[in-house]
């Protein structure tokens, strides 16, 4: 039998490897996706997993793919799990589904292995998603399904000569991507202790005194597609963004988070380019999207960003929020400036052909052509049905 396994180049994974082939007496063929993950060698990582015995070792380069068709519906969601968290993991597991299914095919394997552990939300995501696409898969892992522990396959790695220079020393559990970079366990386990510097990679310390930085974000039907005047792909769009706002320490989130599986857990995050970027989007639909639709679409973002987090990105619900989000961002078109500095991503102009702002209407000086005469019977009106409550309770107190 052929085991497609999701590679990392990790400890957990790695160790995967040998012991798949071992246990299901199979053949291993890695699969490792670029998903536009900060300072991670490809090659090497593809290189490692032949060298811990897979038969196959493939890197699939998806940066673009997961720029479009993950990060930028997740922008035209504005999503923040719990208002804060940009779904960094949540978004990439999807997408390692798809390819996990089409390399199944090419190379005919019957079973497909993550490296997830049976306590988070990753697995679900995963086995969601291929319960989805491949159903006809089997789903094993090893982490969960054989009980493996940190320092059990640390040892077991010592004992296969793996070449891993992960030791016992690198506390974190670490899931980075173009979208933004995850970090768990260690020391921040206690709640209490900060995050100290050395967590973070995709940020400079937002406290350390630099120039401001100043960036024109253009957009089209909610799809960012230039940069100070430069068209670019969304891929190139969010990997500069993520450099210039996280050289002004912008995207830093520090969390306790609602898992699926029902533990909350301590989560710190940098996202720069999301954090930034999803500001600019929601105050270009502030000015672009009329407003029972927009009080409408903040529901539906946060119910789009609990699925995806909850790890049912191919489902039917969230084809039908799509459907929805997509209208809403037919006039979602313009530009936005904004101030990057001192870990914050600042609006600071608006400009767009499809803007519902009219100057006439909102000032304040001379120019006026609102009618306030109206007002005041719209007002009565509207105050209406809560003054004849208010009569009724009165009676009772
Ligand atoms: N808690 C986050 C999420 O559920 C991050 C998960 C990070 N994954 C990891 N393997 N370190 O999306
Ligand atoms: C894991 O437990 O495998 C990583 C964390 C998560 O899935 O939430």
């Amino acid at each position: 039998e052929r085991v497609v396994l999701a590679y990392s180049g990790g400890l957990d994974t790695s160790v995967a490897i040998p012991y798949l082939a071992e246990k299901m007496n199979a053949e291993v063929i890695a699969v490792a996706i670029d998903l536009g993950q900060g300072g991670e060698d490809m090659d090497a990582i593809r290189k490692r997993a032949i060298e811990c015995g897979a038969v196959e070792s493939v890197v699939v380069d998806a940066k673009e793919e997961f720029a479009a068709d993950f990060c930028v519906p997740a922008l035209r969601a504005n999503a923040l799990y719990m208002d804060r968290y940009p779904l960094v993991s949540s978004l990439s597991r999807p997408l390692i589904v798809k390819h996990l299914v089409s390399t199944a095919k090419q190379v005919n394997g019957t079973i497909v292995a993550h490296g997830c552990t049976g306590k988070g939300n990753d697995q679900v995501r995963f086995e969601a998603g291929l319960a989805a696409l491949a159903p006809d898969l089997t789903v094993v892992a090893p982490a969960r399904d054989f009980a493996w522990t940190r320092d059990k396959a640390i040892d077991y790695a010592e004992a296969k000569k793996l070449p891993i220079e992960t030791t016992k020393k690198n506390p974190f559990s670490i899931d980075q991507n173009l979208w933004g970079r995850a970090v768990e366990t260690g020391f921040l386990e206690d709640i209490w202790n900060g995050p100290a510097e050395e967590v973070y990679s995709y940020t400079a310390d937002p406290a350390q005194p630099r120039a401001a930085d100043e960036v024109v974000i253009t957009f089209e039907g909610g799809v960012p597609v230039k940069l100070d005047g430069r068209a670019l792909t969304p891929y190139q769009i969010i990997a500069e963004m993520n450099a210039r706002a996280g050289a002004q320490g912008v995207g830093r989130i520090d969390m306790v988070e609602d898992r699926l599986v029902g533990i909350k857990s301590r989560e710190v995050y940098e996202a720069p380019g999301a954090v930034a970027l999803i500001a600019a989007h929601m105050e270009l639909e502030n000015v672009t999207v009329e407003r029972d639709l927009a009080r409408f679409k903040r529901g539906v973002d946060q119910r789009w960003s609990e699925l995806v987090y909850d790890g049912l990105w191919f489902s039917p619900l969230k084809d039908a929020l799509d459907a929805l989000i997509g209208d809403a961002q037919k006039y979602v078109c313009g530009d936005i400036r904004m101030t990057l500095h001192a870990g914050r991503a600042v609006v600071t102009g608006r400009r767009s052909e499809e803007s519902l702002y009219d100057f006439s209407l909102a000032t304040y000086d001379t120019g006026d052509s609102f009618d306030q005469s109206l007002a005041k019977g719209f007002v009565q009106l509207f105050s209406l049905p809560a003054k004849i409550a208010a009569a009724r309770d009165a009676k009772h107190t």
